[in-house]
């Protein structure tokens, strides 16, 4: 398991060669991935997990699952009823980077399923095949999960993204391994889905927090509701568990539990959200910044006898230079972000550095300013024009041809479905396989 490396990316080659076999992976299957993925399970063959050592108790430890889940979170909200604060984002600028530590993930969302496609003629897949189905919204880019995140975060100004550690690209590049594996990982396959369709309780605090700050937790209040164990895709995943494996013996089952301790590799929601640190991340977004920013400046510009082209200059001064801002009073910390005279200088449409910084970047700014004020947390910055709603343009409606299907299957892999030529293969594959929602007809 890779270590958690906060900040930039990591630099060992083991922690590098993730991201890079995660982009390949999109693009394209892999011959070193079946390798790579064997050596993640042979990791979690020694680890616990919390299924019954009976598979015929699954249901029960569903329900129960379920019903813990269910009774915390009533608790967290009479705790929050009593007056306690927030239990994951203290502001907003931690909730717009958690929302892009786990976008790695969330962009290829139902990929490990994606390899069910090619059993289409077979009834026993089914169920999987229409939980990856409605990963893909059906082919529609109104509901199609991996676009709703990708506007989310282009509304939010979040679309470019910071560097992210190597481990952010864990989780999505085994599903989709899994998804490009299905053959010779099937038990595993069933495993993972087992693992990840059942709603966790940090989905139903991160869905509450998220609208409390603001944030349109659309994407996580689908997650609450299709997951369900009731009758979503926490159930179909049992039920697929039950067609596919009930009956294939110990080895299989074994295999079905190393599958789902693959969501346990990485660090766990909470754990992630805790490790936010405002004043690393706000120095990080300067020191990126920096290098642009070192002979924009007027030599008027002077902030403790040096010009701010200096200050730009010099690798690791940031944080001397927010000390210097603070000291100058130009920046007073723990108050309304409004009285301060730099806020002035990159809020609004007429400030004097209007565009320098993104949106994450301002509310950074805003968040760490405004320290322990109160009324903070609930205050947005508004994202630049040029950060607007992406216009998604709707495709000429595609007849559904007289399918090859392996070339629909293909055109479904990766992230590729979200594009509009993906959303077309999607639903001229439902077409021609006839696995509409509400089962196959
Ligand atoms: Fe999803
Ligand atoms: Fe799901």
């Amino acid at each position: 398991m890779v270590e958690l490396t906060k900040g930039r990316a990591a630099t060992s080659k083991a922690t590098d060669d993730l991201e890079h076999r995660y982009r390949a992976l999109l693009e394209r299957s892999d011959p070193t991935t079946e390798a790579w993925l064997s050596e993640q399970l042979s990791h979690v063959r020694t680890l616990a997990d919390d299924l019954p050592d009976d598979p015929r108790q699954l249901p029960d430890w569903a329900a129960a699952h379920a019903q813990r889940v269910a009774s915390e979170h009533a608790a967290y909200l009479e705790q929050r009823r009593q007056g306690a604060p927030r239990r994951y984002f203290q502001n907003r600028a931690q909730a717009l980077w958690f929302l892009q530590q786990v976008a790695p993930t969330k962009a290829v969302d139902g990929a490990w399923l994606h390899g069910t496609l090619w059993h289409w003629r077979d009834p026993r897949f089914h169920g999987l095949i229409r939980t990856f189905l409605e990963e893909l919204g059906d082919g529609d880019l109104r509901r199609n999960h991996v676009l709703i995140y990708q506007r989310l975060l282009s509304r939010l100004g979040c679309l470019q993204s910071a560097p992210l550690a190597a481990e952010r690209y864990l989780q999505g590049t085994l599903q989709l391994a899994l998804g490009q594996h299905c053959e010779r990982f099937l038990p595993e396959v069933i495993g993972y889905n087992l693992g990840y369709e059942q709603p966790p309780l940090h989905l139903l605090i991160t869905t509450h927090e998220l609208a409390e700050l603001g944030i349109d937790a659309l994407y996580f209040q689908l997650h609450v509701t299709i997951d369900n164990a009731a009758s979503g895709h926490a159930r179909r995943a049992l039920e697929c568990f039950t067609e596919l494996g009930q009956d294939q013996g110990p080895a299989f089952y074994e295999r079905v539990r190393h599958g789902y301790r693959l969501n346990d590799l990485g660090i766990d929601t909470p754990s992630l959200i805790a490790s936010f640190d405002l004043q690393a991340e706000l120095l990080g977004a300067l020191e990126r910044k920096r290098i642009y920013g070192q002979c924009m400046h007027s030599d008027r510009c002077r902030l403790q006898g040096r010009t701010i082209n200096q200050w730009l200059a010099e690798p690791g001064a940031m944080p001397g230079f927010l000390d210097a801002l603070q000291a100058q009073g130009w920046i007073k910390r723990d108050s309304d972000p409004r009285q301060s005279r730099f806020w002035a200088l990159i809020d609004g449409p007429v400030a004097a550095m209007f565009g320098v910084f993104d949106a994450y970047e301002k509310q950074l700014w805003h968040d760490w300013i405004a320290g322990t004020w109160q009324g903070a947390a609930m205050r947005r910055v508004p994202p630049g024009q040029w950060e607007q709603a992406l216009q998604l343009e709707e495709e000429a409606p595609g007849e559904a041809q007289a399918a090859d299907m392996a070339v629909l299957i293909e055109a479904m892999a990766g992230n590729r479905h979200s594009t509009p030529q993906g959303l077309r293969a999607t639903r001229a594959f439902i077409q021609a396989t006839g696995l509409m929602s509400g089962g196959p007809n």
